[in-house]
């Protein structure tokens, strides 16, 4: 797709960060955007930053929606119709929230929480708008399906299980609408992002009341740690820019590096990974020495000449916890999962 103006992009989770930017960044090309949130305080402000970034206050549609209802999620798009006059000729899937902590303590809240929004809002926007947007566009107008996920995709953690299973699902499901949409002139793009400056550092904050109990440590020290690393990450309208670059050419999967030897060989390591496991613990055991090994053997080498040594990617302030803890009270958990105390 790359005649974006006059069209209509509708972006999920569109009041912060990620898809903010992206509101942004397609708003700018001239589309009519409308954005979906369930928060209506950060909507508000939402609608004033696309304003002062130059988008018409008339292109602007707010809408508050909990996108994991689907009834909610079917009303925001008969709102897209009526007020713009059809369905989004982009759909930007977005809306996500993390909670991290070990997988064999994690909660049905836990899982419902993590997956009901990154996987089961997109399998309800999918459901919702594809067949209104072939309907309307097919073989008339270009036409496109993008979502964000993440590197989380490709990798397996026994600290963000439900994080990451849904993350390789929606992943697993881009690839088949891109194949799907194919004979109407359409396709599919999932954008994998490593780390964003955006606002999920704060996501337990919002934490639907009837979805409370984690079995993971979360506290305001937690959320200081997620929010120290995730001010390092990429700017949301950089990341909207390389989206674009991706939707423009017809990328499925759009990993945000410029570099495309960087792509491949981000993604040969992380296959690499995944052949692994078809190996004995002890071979595993084996390569991870090994990876090690050299992974130190470069850090005293640079020492030795000179440069610096990798730096920590981030410096975590004082006053804040390491997350990805268990709840102190559950008895199953080995101890080194829980916080040490000093
Ligand atoms: P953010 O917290 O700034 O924005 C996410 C938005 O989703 C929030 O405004 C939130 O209110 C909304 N949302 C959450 N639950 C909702 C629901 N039930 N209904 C409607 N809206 C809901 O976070 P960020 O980082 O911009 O996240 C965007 C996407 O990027 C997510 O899918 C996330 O998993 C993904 N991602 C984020 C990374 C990061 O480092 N921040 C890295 C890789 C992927």
């Amino acid at each position: 797709m790359r005649d974006f103006k006059g069209k209509i992009v509708f972006v999920s989770g569109g009041a912060s960060g990620a898809g903010l930017g992206q509101a942004k960044v397609f708003g700018r090309e001239g589309m009519k955007v409308a954005i979906g949130d369930v928060r209506q305080d950060a909507l508000d402000n939402a609608v004033k930053e696309l304003i002062a970034f130059g988008i018409p206050e008339k292109d602007i549609l707010a809408i508050k929606v909990d996108l994991t209802d689907r009834a909610d999620y079917t009303r925001c798009a008969d709102k897209i119709e009526e007020v713009f006059g059809g369905p989004p000729h982009l759909l930007i899937q977005t809306a996500g929230v993390n909670s991290f902590g070990p997988i064999e303590a994690s909660t049905f809240d836990d899982f419902d929480w993590v997956m009901g929004v990154c996987l089961n809002h997109v399998v309800n926007g999918l459901l919702i708008f594809v067949p209104r947007m072939i309907k309307a566009y097919a073989h008339k107008t270009e036409f496109w399906v993008a979502t964000t996920s993440s590197m989380g995709a490709f990798m397996s953690g026994s600290g963000t299980g439900p994080y990451s299973a849904a993350k390789a699902a929606v992943n697993n499901l881009m690839y088949s609408y891109d194949e799907a949409l194919r004979p109407y002139g359409s396709g599919a793009t999932v954008l994998c992002p490593g780390n964003i400056n955006s606002n999920i550092g704060n996501a337990e904050k919002f934490r639907p009341a009837n979805l409370k109990n984690t079995g993971y440590r979360v506290n305001d020290k937690t959320m200081a740690s997620l929010r120290a690393i995730h001010a390092t990450g990429i700017d949301p309208v950089e990341l909207g820019e390389i989206l674009k670059e991706a939707i423009e050419n017809e990328r499925v999967i759009c990993l945000p590096d410029h570099n495309p030897d960087g792509r491949a060989a981000q993604l040969r390591g992380l296959n690499e990974t995944i052949e692994n496991y078809t190996l004995t613990r002890a071979q595993r055991d084996e390569i991870a020495a090994k990876r090690r090994a050299e992974m130190m053997k470069a850090m005293e080498e640079a020492r030795k000449s000179g440069k610096e040594p990798p730096m920590p990617m981030w410096a975590t302030p004082e006053d804040a916890e390491p997350f990805g803890k268990a709840r102190d009270d559950l008895d199953w958990i080995d101890p080194s999962k829980k916080l040490q105390k000093k």
